[in-house]
Formats: C-alpha cells, sequence, structure tokens
C-alpha cells in the first residue's frame, strides 16, 4: 500500500518513541521516507532505539532527545532542537502515556496528577509549541494523537486518569483540527485496542488469568500486531489523508463492539449449537 517515498520530506517526532507502539510507529514512519525525531526520558531507551530504527531501513535518519513532556519549557527547548538538527519538522505523534491500575478511591492526588499531566498536558504542551511553530513558518503540518477505546462514551474502571486525560486528548484533538484548519495543520487521533508492549501490559494486564480473559473479550480472539497500527498512523500522517482531519480511527479487533445486547451469546456455547438452538426456536 505505501511506497518508500510516502513520507519523504517529512521529519516526524514521535514522544515515548523509544519503545512499544511509539518506536513501532517511528520504524513505519522511517520505512516509507521520513526522517525520525523520538523523545523520552531515558537516555539510554532512546539510543537504542535510535540505532534499531537505523539498522532496519538503509539511509534512514533518527535522533533521540530527552524530554519529559510534562514541562513546557523542556518541550519548547526540545523542538527548537529537532528544528535546528533536521532544518524542520512537519509532524507530530502525541504518543508518551502513562497508565496503571488501581480502585479510584485508592488514588493519591499524585497518581492522578502524574498521569493526566503526561497524558493530557504532555500533548497539550507538544500540541502548542508544535501549532505555533506551523503557524509562525506558514507551513502546512500533521498532529496524530494516540487515544484509547475509552475515551469515548463509556471511560472505564480502574484507569480513572487514563480515561479522564485520553478524553481531554481526543476533544483536543477535534477542538484544533476545527480551529487549525485554516493554517493547513491536520490533527486526527487513533483509538488502538489491546497492542501488548511491555510498557503497558506490565501495569495492566498483571497475571496470565486477567490476559486470557483480555483476549477472549476481543471478537477476532487475537491482539493487534504493532505493524497493524504503525500502517494506520503512516496512512494518517501522510498526504493521501489530506483531507482527514478531527477522525479518530478506532483499531481493536471489534473489540469496543461487546455492548451490543445479545453479543454475550457468542461466549457461551460453539456457534454449532448456537445454530441448532436458534432453529429450534424458530416457528414452524
Ligand atoms: C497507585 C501509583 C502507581 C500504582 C505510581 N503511582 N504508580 N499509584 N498504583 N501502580 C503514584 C505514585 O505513588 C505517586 O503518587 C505518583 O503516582 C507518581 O509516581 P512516580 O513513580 O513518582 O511518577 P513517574 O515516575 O512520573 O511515573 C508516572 C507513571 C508511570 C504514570 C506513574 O506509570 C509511568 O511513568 N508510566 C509511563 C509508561 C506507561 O505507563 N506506559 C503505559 C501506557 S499504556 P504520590 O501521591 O506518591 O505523589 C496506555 C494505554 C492504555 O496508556 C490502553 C491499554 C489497552
Amino acid at each position: 500500500m505505501f511506497k518508500e517515498d510516502t513520507l519523504s520530506g517529512k521529519t516526524i517526532l514521535i514522544t515515548g518513541g523509544g519503545s512499544g507502539l511509539g518506536l513501532a510507529m517511528a520504524k513505519g514512519f522511517a520505512s516509507c521516507g521520513a526522517d525520525i525525531a523520538i523523545c523520552g526520558r531515558t537516555r539510554e531507551k532512546l539510543d537504542n532505539a535510535v540505532k534499531e530504527i537505523e539498522a532496519e531501513k538503509e539511509g534512514a535518519v533518527a535522533r533521540g532527545y530527552t524530554c519529559d513532556v510534562r514541562d513546557y519549557e523542556a518541550v519548547n527547548g526540545m523542538f527548537e532542537n529537532i528544528v535546528s538538527d533536521f532544518g524542520s519538522l512537519e509532524g507530530l505523534v502525541n504518543n508518551a502515556a502513562g497508565n496503571f491500575l488501581s480502585a479510584s478511591e485508592d488514588l493519591s492526588p499524585g497518581g492522578f496528577k502524574a498521569v493526566v499531566d503526561i497524558v493530557l498536558h504532555g500533548s497539550f504542551n507538544c500540541t502548542h509549541v508544535f501549532g505555533n511553530y506551523l503557524i509562525d513558518q506558514k507551513k502546512k503540518g500533521n498532529i496524530l494523537n494516540m487515544v484509547t477505546t475509552y475515551a469515548e462514551g463509556t471511560g472505564c474502571a480502574f484507569v480513572l486518569p487514563s480515561a479522564c486525560g485520553k478524553a481531554g486528548v481526543l476533544a483536543m484533538t477535534r477542538s484544533l483540527a476545527f480551529e487549525w484548519a485554516t493554517y493547513g495543520i491536520r490533527l486526527n487521533a487513533i483509538a488502538p485496542g489491546p497492542f501488548p508492549t511491555e510498557g503497558a501490559w506490565s501495569r495492566l494486564v498483571p497475571d496470565r488469568v486477567l490476559e486470557k480473559k483480555f483476549k477472549a473479550k476481543v471478537p477476532m480472539k487475537r491482539y493487534g500486531e504493532k505493524e497493524e497500527l504503525a500502517n494506520l498512523a503512516i496512512f494518517l500522517m501522510s498526504d493521501l489523508a489530506d483531507y482527514i482531519t478531527g477522525e479518530c480511527v478506532v483499531i481493536d479487533g471489534g473489540e469496543r463492539l461487546q455492548a451490543g445486547q445479545f453479543n454475550f451469546i457468542d461466549g457461551l456455547m460453539s456457534r454449532s449449537k448456537l445454530k441448532k438452538l436458534f432453529k429450534a426456536m424458530k416457528p414452524k
């Protein structure tokens, strides 16, 4: 679907790009010709990621920047460094996130703040600095926000700070998609379902019983592959999607559809038994 030059001429910053889905997207963008900037809090992780990205695609250019996205001044400095190193910046993926399981009555204010600061304030900080850069330079640009399937509609038990933060990020995506369309800036979101990564799974899926239940909830009965997510991100960051803005694309193997009132029947017995049951119920 994509060519080696689908993203050529673009430099893209992926926050939290040193591992997991952020790194998978960085590799996908590089494979389509983009220059890559990644940021995170740990130098060593970034250095390893840069090596991986450059090893996977001949001629790929990647650089790592240590930055805590919660710190506006640090974010500002990072964007200045990226523009000075690469000459320009065309894309931003707000991927850095924090999350952990907790009964909400046991949350400390500090725990709530830590997650909302990374997810919502971090995304705002990067978006605000990048947006101003694009507006000042009269450049078109593209912002992709990683949210979750619980950012809209349901919220989510036991991950309250993440649910609040991601809902805010989705609201920001749509608000600015309208407000900044006049500047040629697009904003979209991706809501991934279960894509196992070390960072997320160690905090959110602590044992095998939960892991099994997690997979069973997905109608496709499998987890997402990182490359599947990267392909969607490549499309949304490319000029192929130039008329798409303010959209949130769900990629979850149908997991979000569980609420359908009779969907639970699917898990009660085999499909052939179900069919027999339905046949027996049919009026003669
Ligand atoms: C309760 C916790 C906690 C836990 C931390 N805290 N972990 N409370 N249960 N498991 C509290 C601490 O007690 C402290 O509160 C406050 O949070 C800050 O903790 P620190 O460790 O000092 O903060 P920090 O180092 O900044 O860590 C931030 C973090 C951490 C969010 C807590 O988990 C993190 O850095 N995560 C980044 C990576 C990550 O989580 N990735 C997964 C994202 S997955 P006090 O009151 O003492 O100050 C995702 C997708 C979801 O978002 C969709 C999945 C399907």
